[in-house]
């Protein structure tokens, strides 16, 4: 299976914050932001990894990571060019994904939980990962009966039916490409996920997990800093072992060691 970040976006409800700078490259605790829906893909044994980029801010992350070698992994960017919805992503990443089944996570998604047996167990549909939150009318609603199938989706409705929201981590199968660029773009004129989920939901194959452990989608000025407390209780080792804990590899590693001996 191959993986999906989706890191474009202007961020307007970050700005001034992100007036210079990408959402996903912000400081969450001690780390750029995108670093942990990187590592929730690498802990779930995804190496093959496309980062969807905006134009102005491509560089930045090509420069942070790299071909992706320091994480033992492979990594290849794709621009988009407008923030024209997150269904998008499949449609810009059709010639990296080659037909596969793939993962994709938004990069301002933070999850505590390790995600590798849903990949491992995927064979075919889509699949959504649902969080019970206080506020779901700030998210994708998902009701889900007692063997996992979903009952209903619906993108940020004013009333909504459950307190589970659908996360920013999808499973695909290789119909998904197709699905998204039958898609019509929504009021904001956007390529919303929801619609590309419910097209699965329409022929009965959308599948729901609720995750157990945190997840935090850090697009707000409230949410982003509780993603930082959350790490930095991880990182201080106060909540144990932890799935947060970025592994780079020795290049990296010896690369700055030779900074800190020069
Ligand atoms: C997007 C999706 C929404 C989902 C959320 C998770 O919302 O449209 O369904 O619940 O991500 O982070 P956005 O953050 O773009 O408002």
């Amino acid at each position: 299976m191959k993986g999906i970040i989706l890191a474009g976006g202007s961020g307007t409800r970050l700005h001034p914050l992100t007036k210079v700078t990408s959402k996903q490259l912000l400081p969450v605790y001690n780390k750029p932001m995108i670093y942990y829906p990187l590592n929730t893909l690498l802990k779930a044994g995804i190496k093959d990894i496309l980062i969807i980029v905006a134009p102005e801010h491509a560089e930045d992350f090509i420069t942070l990571l790299g071909s992706g070698s320091d994480f033992d992994a492979r990594f290849s960017y794709q621009v988009q060019d407008k923030p024209e919805g997150l269904a998008q992503a499949l449609i810009l990443g059709e010639d990296f994904l080659d037909d596969e089944s793939c993962a994709l996570i938004l990069g301002d998604n933070i999850f505590t939980d390790c995600l590798s047996k849903a990949v491992k167990n995927f064979q075919s549909g889509a699949k959504i990962f649902a969080k019970k939150v206080h506020d779901p009318e700030r998210f994708g609603v998902v009701e889900i009966d007692v063997q996992g199938k979903v009952i209903s989706l619906e993108e940020k409705p004013v009333k909504p039916k459950s307190n589970y929201a659908q996360t920013g981590f999808y499973l695909y199968d290789n119909r998904a490409v197709n699905f998204a660029k039958s898609l019509k773009p929504s009021v904001r004129g956007e390529l919303e996920i929801v619609d590309l989920n419910n097209k699965y939901f329409e022929l009965g194959e959308l599948q729901a997990e609720v995750i157990e452990g945190q997840w935090v989608d850090a697009g707000t000025f409230e949410s982003l800093h509780r993603a930082s407390c959350i790490v930095r209780e991880h990182e201080l080792g106060m909540k144990g072992s932890s799935n947060l804990e970025v592994k780079i590899q020795k290049t990296q590693a010896s690369k700055e060691g030779a900074k800190l001996t020069n």
